[in-house]
This record gives C-alpha cells, sequence and structure tokens, in this order.
C-alpha cells in the first residue's frame, strides 16, 4: 500500500503503474469501517489500481461542531486498507492541496435533487459534496468510482454531477452495510453509547415494517404510520420520513406503475444525527 498526499506524488505514481483494468476511486472521509471496506474490497475486484482518498471535507458540514467531532482514526483505517489489498492507493491530501486559500464550494445546480431531505435540513450540503467529489474526480480521473445506497440521495447526486459535468466515469452504487442488528454502519454510530446503538436497531426494524406497508397503503398512509411508531419511541426523534420516486427524489402523491421507491429517515439519537434508507419495491 502507498500513501501519497499530494496531486503530484499521486500523479507521478500513477504513470508508474500498467492499468490495463482500469483505475477505481473510493472516497471516503476516514473513520474507515465495514461498510466502507465492502465499497473498497469490490473496486479491488473490478480494478488494477484502487484509490481511497481520505479526506474531511470542511465545506459539507453545515454545522461546525459536527466537523469537529467527527472521528478521525486515520492509523487504524491505513491498517484496515492494507489487509484488504496491496493494489490501494491511499490518497490523504490536506485542506490547502485540495482548496488553496479559499475554503469555499462551487455552487452546483442539481435539477431539485438537492432541495429536498438532507438538502432541505443541511444548508450547502450538496455544494460541499459536489465540489469535494469534482475535485477528487478530476484529479484521479478513475473508470470508476464507488458510492455507498447508505447515502442515497448523495450517490444520486454524483450521477447527476458527472452527467452535467460531462466526466468520463462510471458511478457505482453499492449495497447498504449493517450491523447485525440492522443498524447502518456509520462513522457516527462510535459516537453512540452502547444502550442507544442498540435502541437505533428500531431504525431499521420500521423501515422494514414501512416497506410491507407499503405493499398495500398509500405513501402518506405509511409516512404518518412511521412518525407513529417514533413518537412511541422518544430516545429516536424523527427529522423527517420521505417517500419518494428513485430518479426524482421527489416526495410522491400517488403511485404510479414501473415507478421505483424508496423510503428516506434522517433521526437523532441524543445529539448523533442517522440516516437511512430502503428500497420499497
Ligand atoms: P463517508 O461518510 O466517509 O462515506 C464514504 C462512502 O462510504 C460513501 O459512498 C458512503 O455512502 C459509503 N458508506 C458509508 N457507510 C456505508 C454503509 N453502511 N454501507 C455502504 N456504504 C457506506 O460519504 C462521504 O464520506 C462523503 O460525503 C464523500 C463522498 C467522501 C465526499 O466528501
Amino acid at each position: 500500500m502507498v500513501l501519497v498526499k499530494t496531486e503530484k506524488e499521486l500523479k507521478a505514481h500513477l504513470s508508474s503503474l500498467n492499468a490495463h483494468k482500469g483505475l477505481g476511486l473510493v472516497p471516503t472521509m476516514g473513520a474507515l469501517h465495514k461498510g466502507h471496506a465492502s465499497l473498497i474490497t469490490k473496486a479491488v475486484s473490478e480494478n488494477d489500481t484502487v484509490i481511497v482518498s481520505i479526506f474531511v471535507n470542511p465545506t459539507q458540514f453545515d454545522n461546525e461542531e459536527d466537523l469537529i467531532k467527527y472521528p478521525k482514526t486515520f492509523n487504524a483505517d491505513l491498517k484496515l486498507l492494507e489487509r484488504i489489498s496491496d493494489k490501494i492507493i491511499v490518497f490523504a491530501p490536506s485542506i490547502k492541496a485540495i482548496y488553496g486559500n479559499q475554503v469555499k464550494s462551487r455552487s452546483y445546480d442539481f435539477n431539485g435533487l438537492d432541495q429536498v431531505m438532507e438538502g432541505a435540513f443541511r444548508d450547502g450540503h450538496f455544494d460541499g459534496v459536489g465540489t469535494i467529489v469534482e475535485a477528487l474526480l478530476t484529479i484521479v480521473s478513475p473508470n470508476r468510482a464507488y458510492f455507498g445506497k447508505k447515502d442515497f440521495q448523495q450517490l444520486q447526486i454524483i450521477k447527476k454531477l458527472v452527467e452535467t459535468q460531462k466526466l468520463a466515469v462510471e458511478i457505482i452504487g453499492c449495497p447498504i452495510v449493517r450491523e447485525t442488528n440492522g443498524l447502518a454502519l456509520s462513522s457516527r454510530n462510535e459516537r453512540l453509547s452502547k444502550t442507544l446503538r442498540s435502541e437505533a436497531s428500531f431504525i431499521y426494524k420500521t423501515l422494514k415494517a414501512a416497506k410491507i406497508k407499503f405493499g398495500t397503503k398509500s405513501a402518506s398512509y405509511v409516512k404518518e404510520w412511521v412518525q407513529k411508531q417514533f413518537k412511541e419511541h422518544p430516545e429516536l426523534r424523527l427529522e423527517y420520513i420521505e417517500i419518494t420516486d428513485v430518479d426524482t427524489l421527489q416526495s410522491i402523491q400517488r403511485k404510479k406503475k414501473n415507478t421505483k421507491y424508496r423510503a428516506f429517515v434522517a433521526v437523532y439519537a441524543k445529539d448523533v444525527r442517522l440516516i437511512d434508507n430502503i428500497a420499497l419495491n
């Protein structure tokens, strides 16, 4: 495994490689867990060389405290990557290497995908994500880039970014990895007490029950039902439940034939904000 910190070092290293099966990129913010590892393992199986970027991107945080408290486990991350494969290059740039002296996002038009859910509750978040992902795709020029469906809205926005910016990369969406109790793995789970971590399994349990209800009931019925379940479970505060068309991410009024739907939630467990989603059909 190789660790590089600048674009120049990365390019020098890449030019010495023979990448006939291609170059894969897995962007991360570190604090790596089995969810990240699943993306990286897939990328390793599909490419000659895989770049894993580790960069806690300041412009996608709307809350200073969340940024400060974001877990940093760089040495453990390197160990985990070493165990996965020796064809990994870790790219860990400084903030200055990415942003220069102006730590600012670009402003994007994502055709409404960024106006709902995470975009509505986290001001400027997707402009920040767009800025860093575009920068990484431009620096690395991968054939394929891997993103988790855990952040399904982010995945759809990145596909839109690639289309509008005409970037020659295939975006690959990967399944959500969960703890045995169903809680979606997240770097933020580390901040939960043991009790809350176990109680947070209620999130996925409720999403699975919502999926069954959606087979026979309307979206608004299912949303109200989910809200009621969380009201009876006050350790977890539901910020939103949305049921949307997977392509537009707009909330649905009436079910249509040949359309795929997904349910999305954001939930606070004390001060830790968790998100999850499920395919409904
Ligand atoms: P981060 O939260 O570190 O996640 C990196 C990638 O891992 C994302 O594509 C995310 O969807 C995926 N991931 C996280 N938890 C997962 C899980 N339980 N199952 C499957 N995939 C999972 O997402 C970001 O970083 C940043 O926004 C980034 C894209 C790196 C831009 O800064």
